[in-house]
C-alpha cells in the first residue's frame, strides 16, 4: 500500500478527462495534476520541443514525491514518452498503449480509426502499437488540428465543432471503421458530436479513461494503490491563469474545481 499521490499531466485541460476516470475507479487516491495551459497546444510543435516540455512537466510533478505518473496527453505520449521512458525511476504510462489495447479488443471488422493532433498522427505511434497487437487490423488515422482550440475555448457543443467533426470524420465513414480512438484527451468533450456524425454503430475509445484503467491495473500489480479509506483529494497546477482553468476545467471534470488551483512557472 502506498499513500503518496499520483501525478497526472497534460498540455492543458484535456488530461482532466483522465483525472475524472481516476477519481471514479480509484476514489481513495490523491492526485497532483499539472496542465501546461501557458504552452498549449503541444500538438503542433516539433518532437524536440515536446520532449523538452515533457521533461519539465515530469520534473515538476516529481517534486511532490509522487508514486506513479500518467501522461494524459496524446501528443506527449506519442512524441515524447518513447524518448524519456528510461530516464526516471517512477512508473510512467501514456495513453497510446492502453487505448490501442481497448480498440483492438473492441473492433469486430478489423478497421480502427485514430483521431489525434498532428504531432500524434505524424508520430505513427498508434498505427505501430495497433500493428504490434494485431498486424491484420487496418488503421485509418486523421489529424484534427482544430479540435483542441475549439475545446480549450469552450466551443465543444457548437456548430463549429459539428462542421469540423463532419470534415475530419468523413475519411472514417468512407473507410467503414467500427471503432475510433479519441487519441487526444481533449476529444471526449466532443464525444456527443463525434458520435452523432459517425452513428451509434461506431465504438469510441476515450484514451484518457483507458490510461486510468491501465494505471489501476499496474498500480495493483506493483502494490502502489492507496491504503486509505478516505476519498482522495486533488491539487491542480497550471502555467497560465487560474480563473480560466477553474471555469473550463469544471466542464472537463464534470464537477466544480474551486480553490485548489495554483499557477506555477514551469520554465
Ligand atoms: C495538444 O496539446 O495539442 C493536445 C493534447 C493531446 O494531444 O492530448
Amino acid at each position: 500500500m502506498d499513500n503518496r499521490p499520483i501525478g497526472i499531466f497534460d498540455s492543458g485541460l484535456g488530461g482532466l478527462t483522465c483525472v475524472r476516470e481516476v477519481m471514479k475507479i480509484m476514489p481513495n487516491e490523491n492526485i497532483i495534476y499539472f496542465g501546461d495551459t501557458g504552452r498549449v497546444p503541444y500538438g503542433t510543435r516539433s518532437s524536440a520541443t515536446i520532449v523538452k516540455y515533457v521533461r519539465q512537466d515530469i520534473n515538476f510533478l516529481r517534486k511532490f514525491d509522487i508514486k506513479f505518473i500518467v501522461i494524459a496527453c496524446g501528443t506527449a505520449s506519442s512524441a515524447a514518452l518513447p524518448h524519456i521512458t528510461t530516464e526516471y525511476d517512477t512508473d510512467i504510462i501514456g495513453v497510446v498503449e492502453p487505448a490501442s489495447k481497448l480498440a483492438v479488443n473492441a473492433t469486430k471488422n478489423g478497421r480502427i480509426g485514430v483521431l489525434g493532433t498532428s504531432g500524434t498522427i505524424n508520430s505513427g505511434k498508434y498505427s505501430e502499437k495497433i500493428g504490434n497487437l494485431n498486424p491484420e487490423i487496418k488503421v485509418i488515422s486523421n489529424a484534427c488540428p482544430m479540435f483542441v482550440p475549439v475545446v480549450e475555448n469552450g466551443y465543444s457543443d457548437s456548430k463549429i465543432a459539428r462542421m469540423l467533426a463532419e470534415e475530419y470524420l468523413d475519411v472514417m465513414l468512407k473507410n467503414d471503421v467500427d471503432t475510433i480512438i479519441l487519441g487526444c484527451t481533449h476529444y471526449p468533450l466532443l464525444k456527443k458530436t463525434i458520435q452523432d456524425v459517425v452513428g451509434d454503430g461506431v465504438t469510441l475509445i476515450d484514451s484518457g479513461a483507458a490510461a486510468a484503467g491501465e494505471a489501476k491495473r499496474i498500480m495493483e500489480m506493483h502494490r502502489l494503490l492507496s491504503g486509505s479509506n478516505e476519498i482522495g483529494g486533488a491539487k491542480y497546477y497550471v502555467s497560465d491563469t487560474v480563473h480560466g482553468f477553474e471555469e473550463l476545467g469544471s466542464l472537463f471534470l464534470s464537477k466544480k474545481i474551486e480553490g485548489d488551483v495554483a499557477k506555477i512557472d514551469i520554465e
